[in-house]
């Protein structure tokens, strides 16, 4: 018996074709992440989708690191912000981020049942993203997605960048299960 599909098949694309997103979609995806839990079901999260007709999408794409040139071609940015106040400081542990991060993974494994792909980055000017989308000064931006359906590099392989081409190539791999889950203490006792 295997995973479930979604996260079996998710990954994180390199290549995003021009199709437009259903709206019906964006809406199951906005309850998909909705419905994520979070310490003492504070919600922190605030999600501004950039569609590439939007006037602040010039200025979100240049906040992005060259490295992710890609993430231009995808119809929509998506950055995740949150006020740190807003949230549990429980052990002086950051919740704010760990609760975003819950809710985007629910809003991934949500498109990808839609057939829609999430490429989430951390290659980005945090003040330059602020300032292209208006977040309030005391709020931290937690990650910011690409979003859309995959496309065909061989569509459009004369106009990607020669790093997205040499990263097509690689292969997705996980350490063994034995590095990171362990099971009775952290040392093998037994
Ligand atoms: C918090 C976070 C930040 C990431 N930042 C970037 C990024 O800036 N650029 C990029 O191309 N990929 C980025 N990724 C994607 C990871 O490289 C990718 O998830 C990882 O290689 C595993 O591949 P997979 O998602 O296809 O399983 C990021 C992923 C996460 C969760």
């Amino acid at each position: 018996m295997g995973i479930i599909k979604e996260l079996k098949n998710r990954k994180s694309p390199l290549i995003f074709g021009a199709s437009e997103i259903e709206k019906e979609k964006i809406g199951q995806l906005v309850e998909a992440a909705r419905w994520a839990p979070s310490c003492f079901n504070n919600q922190p999260w605030n999600y501004v989708f950039v569609h590439k007709s939007h006037s602040t999408r010039e200025n979100l794409e240049s906040a992005l690191s060259a490295g992710n040139g890609w993430a231009k071609r995808a119809p929509y940015l998506v950055a995740v912000g949150v006020d740190p106040d807003k949230d549990c400081k429980t052990n002086n542990l950051p919740y704010y981020a760990y609760d975003a991060g819950l809710s985007v993974m629910c809003l991934t494994v949500e498109a990808e049942h839609q057939g829609l792909r999430v490429h989430q980055m951390a290659g980005w000017k945090e003040e330059k993203v602020k300032e292209a989308l208006d977040f309030p000064q005391e709020y931290r931006v937690i990650v910011v997605f690409a979003l859309g359906y995959e496309g065909e590099a061989t569509e459009i392989w004369d106009k990607l960048e020669e790093r997205t081409k040499e990263r097509l190539a690689e292969i997705r791999t996980r350490r063994p299960p034995s590095d990171n889950f362990l099971f009775g203490s952290f040392r093998p006792t037994d």
